[in-house]
């Protein structure tokens, strides 16, 4: 993949097409807090009240279309130092290093547009090994395994946590 393809944009209504051909698929919502899509509607709906409301949701493109996402959200209050990071990607565009790509571009800007944030983390379940090395290519530390920690698509799950601080180098 020639790196010069990938970019981040907020997302629009006209979106949605390219939103749901992905968030639907169960391989790539397996992971995620949120359910899988079911109908071109649902997923208007989403884009309309969740991804493009959202504080920093990114659609992840190649030549401008939309194949994933990167979302960053920071915690409110004297919590808002600290902001919690998830990611997506179509299974087709599966480990051609996309994310990474996009990861790095984020974090850089995150921090230039949130200028209080300090820590950046992300929680990935125990089984999820792309995800992973995916935070340790960009850098982010592995800081511990949380025990019956997340809860997603029925069951409690072990998950790790991982940390980005602004002081950090991406890699
Ligand atoms: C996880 C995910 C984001 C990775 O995106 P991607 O664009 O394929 O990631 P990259 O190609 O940049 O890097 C993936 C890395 O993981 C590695 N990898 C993938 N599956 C693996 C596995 N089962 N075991 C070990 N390593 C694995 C790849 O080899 C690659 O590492 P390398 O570059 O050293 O070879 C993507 O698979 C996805 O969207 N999954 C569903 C949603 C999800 O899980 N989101 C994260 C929730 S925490």
């Amino acid at each position: 993949m020639d790196q010069t393809r990938i970019s981040l944009r907020p997302f629009n209504l006209s979106d949605a097409d390219d939103f749901f051909s992905w968030a639907k698929d169960e391989r790539v919502t397996q992971y995620l807090r949120w359910h899988t899509i079911t109908t071109r509607e649902e997923a208007l709906k989403y884009l309309k009240e969740v991804a493009i409301p959202h504080p920093w949701r990114r659609s992840i493109c190649i030549d401008d279309r939309s194949i994933g996402y990167v979302s960053i959200k920071p915690e409110s209050g004297s919590d808002r130092h600290r902001a919690h990071v998830g990611y997506a990607v179509a299974a087709e565009y599966w480990g051609q290093g996309i994310v990474t790509v996009a990861l790095k571009l984020a974090v850089v800007r995150v921090f230039e547009e949130f200028p209080y944030l300090v820590r950046l983390e992300a929680l990935v379940e125990e089984e999820n090994k792309g995800s992973q090395r995916v935070l340790e290519k960009v850098g982010f530390q592995k800081e511990g395994f949380l025990r019956k920690y997340g809860f997603n698509k029925g069951q409690i799950r072990d998950m790790f946590i991982y940390s980005f601080l602004s002081t950090d180098k991406a890699m």
